[in-house]
């Protein structure tokens, strides 16, 4: 029997691309998006490839669409055998500048989304005793960066609710954990990310961070060019890891996507690059 694969935002970007490989590689494709109408290119390819992919509507801050699209598998399937949280937004602005309804919704689409979607999915894979959580977040949910503090918080967030979920529902209930942590990808997300930049450089004009975001603006373009690993990867790179994830028996907990991310986090990561070592010690020092 196919497994079958719920993805969050499969709009544009890597959702986009994960759904087309996911089933290109046997999956029974759950696509969903916030907007359906935004669904006909994917829905062409689909058809074009002849792939076993139907279009779901689930925008990660709706509860009720969360559980509809759930339940409307589970009815469908019996089961559901694999989550891939990866809807997302980039955002950059200063703690200072964002309003409260910015902070709110960049901490909900980035990870109050994920654990809504979770807390949809683990009572269906608990039953089964069977499950896999693949959540994507990003070199921002380990390594904090300059005018981003917002987005990273969000992503850390996710780094630590997915740690936490692996330390005790993975064992006793066989429902897998991971989380992939890409570097930068050429995606639509640069544009909200760009945007929101932007309209912060418009405000900072008379602060006292204007020189700090311009040394930032400045040497970002300086530090690409110094660069000897390519930083951007297409959407459809990082699928093919988190499919490589998705196939293991035992995948890993952690994953960076390219050499890039994997550099950029070496501090944090050198001493267990996938997370397994973490989960053990943590299993060995609250649960034996
Ligand atoms: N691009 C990067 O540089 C980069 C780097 C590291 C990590 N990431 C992470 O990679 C993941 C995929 O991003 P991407 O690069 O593929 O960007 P993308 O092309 O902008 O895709 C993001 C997807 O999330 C969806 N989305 C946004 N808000 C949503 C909501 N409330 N409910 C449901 N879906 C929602 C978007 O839908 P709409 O079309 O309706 O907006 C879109 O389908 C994200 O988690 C992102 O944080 C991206």
């Amino acid at each position: 029997m196919k497994k079958n694969v719920l993805i969050t935002g499969t709009s544009s970007g890597v959702g986009y691309e994960s759904a087309l490989l996911f089933a290109k590689n046997g999956f029974k494709v759950y696509a969903s998006m916030r907007n359906l109408a935004k669904g006909e290119a994917l829905k062409e390819q689909a058809a074009a490839d002849g792939l076993d992919i139907s279009l779901i509507r689930l925008d990660v801050t709706e509860l009720d669409s969360i559980q509809a699209a759930v339940e409307s598998i589970v009815a469908a399937d019996g089961r559901i055998d694999m989550l891939i949280n990866n809807a997302g937004a980039g955002f950059g602005k200063t703690t200072e500048q964002a309003t409260i309804e910015e902070v709110k919704w960049v901490t909900d689409v980035n990870y109050l989304g994920v654990v809504y979607c979770c807390r949809a999915v683990i009572p269906f894979m608990r039953k089964q005793r069977a499950g896999h959580i693949i959540n994507i977040t990003s070199v921002g949910g380990l390594v904090g960066q300059p005018f981003n503090e917002l987005y990273c918080g969000a992503k850390f967030a996710v780094e630590g609710y997915t740690e936490s979920l692996a330390s005790y529902i993975s064992d006793p209930f066989n429902i897998k954990l991971s989380i992939v942590e890409p570097g930068g990808i050429s995606t639509e997300f640069m544009k909200s990310a760009i945007a929101s930049t932007a309209s912060a450089e418009g405000q900072l004009a008379s602060g006292e961070y204007l020189s700090i975001f311009e040394k930032y603006m400045s040497g970002t373009q300086a530090r690409a060019d110094k660069e000897t690993v390519q930083i951007y990867q297409t959407g459809a790179e990082v699928a093919q890891v988190i499919l490589e994830v998705a196939q293991q028996e035992e995948p890993p907990l952690r994953v960076r996507t390219s050499a890039w991310a994997e550099a950029l986090c070496h501090l944090k990561t050198a001493a267990d690059p996938d997370g397994t070592k973490l989960v053990n010690q943590v299993k060995s020092s609250f649960l034996s």
